[in-house]
């Protein structure tokens, strides 16, 4: 562990500058904690429906729990309305997160439509609300996870991002793209360097890093406090360690698979949690494959155990 921490989360000190982004259906505690063993700095949990911790929290449960060595650990959690934000983040506080953000990021046109994730970016007097009433009654800190504006017409990130700051916000992601664009163009790293200037609290950024090269590009680019990688760490989560996929050996593969499944299993159960693997499965072991339909024996194995052994075959281990 580095000695100095590279920047804080409020007070808590933060050691590293690469962060694995929130991922709906992804960032559960199995992949997680993989991936902060592998140099994530900050374990972000999967958005969490606020109303759904309120009112029926036996089925999102899941979702906040983490292990004690994940620390620091951020909830994420998403709704319309600074009541219904504020009584689910006083709930989740019970359970002593680092931090507790708010997605403004969520381009799906249903939580878009209801004002809620990137929807709230079309509403920045509410996002002042938010912030306010969230860091003036919580214990911990909030933090907030920003595109760059609803579309071309509306990149209203500067403001925004001033909002979170004035408000109380501790840090700020950004996503480098505005809702519209939903996943398409590149992301403006420019944006986010003008935002990384305008700001003092912390800022990740976050967009289109892809291999362990980018994450230097990006923080020279932009000047952030760290960087946030999503879709590039299902791919290959080593890159938390710098490291690209293509020199991590198949042995070393075995040791994070192995270890990731049978956290996964001991999670979701037998069942459950190799049906959730298979995805994750289907990354590690993608530049193994001959053909398709040793793909398939692969990934539609019906126990543990006969994965594994597939598996062990096609690593040559
Ligand atoms: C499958 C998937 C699920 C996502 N779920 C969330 C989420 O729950 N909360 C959130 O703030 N962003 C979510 N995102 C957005 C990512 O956090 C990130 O902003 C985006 O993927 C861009 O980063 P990347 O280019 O490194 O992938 C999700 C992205 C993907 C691909």
């Amino acid at each position: 562990m580095p000695t100095a921490p590279n920047f804080y989360l409020g007070k808590t000190p933060v050691y590293g500058d690469v962060v694995l982004a929130p991922m709906d259906g992804y960032s559960d505690l199995p992949f997680r904690s993989v991936c902060r063993e592998l140099g994530s700095a900050i374990s972000y949990t999967e958005f969490i429906h606020a109303s759904d911790v309120i009112h029926r929290p036996e089925h999102v449960r899941a979702r906040w729990q983490y292990l004690p060595w994940e620390r620091p650990v951020v909830f994420q959690i998403y709704g319309r309305t600074p009541q219904t934000l504020l009584e689910a983040a006083l709930r989740l506080q019970e359970f002593s997160p680092d931090a507790i953000d708010i997605n403004m990021g969520c381009p799906d046109k249903r939580i878009v439509r209801r004002g809620a994730g990137a929807g709230l970016l079309g509403t920045p007097v509410k996002v002042a609300r938010i912030i306010r009433l969230l860091s003036r009654n919580l214990e911990v800190p909030v933090t907030a996870k920003i595109r760059l504006g609803l579309d071309d017409s509306c990149r209203n990130y500067l403001l925004i991002a001033r909002i979170v700051e004035e408000n109380g916000g501790a840090l700020l992601a950004v996503h480098g793209r505005t809702q519209a664009q939903g996943y398409k163009g590149t992301a403006d790293w420019d944006a986010i360097a003008e935002i990384a200037q305008a700001v003092s609290i912390p800022v990740l950024g976050n967009g289109d890093v892809r291999t362990p090269q980018d994450i230097e590009r990006m923080k020279e680019h932009t000047g952030v406090d760290g960087v946030m990688i999503g879709r590039a760490a299902i791919r290959n989560p080593w890159i938390f360690a710098r490291r690209d996929r293509a020199s991590v050996s198949p042995k070393e593969v075995w040791e994070v698979m192995t270890k990731h499944l049978s956290r996964s299993l001991e999670f979701y159960g037998a069942e459950r949690g190799l049906i959730l693997f298979r995805k994750f499965a289907a990354q590690y072991l993608s530049p193994y494959f001959a053909d398709n339909s040793q793909r398939r024996a692969l990934l539609t194995a019906p126990s543990p155990q006969e994965f594994l052994t597939l598996a062990e075959k096609l690593l040559h281990l």
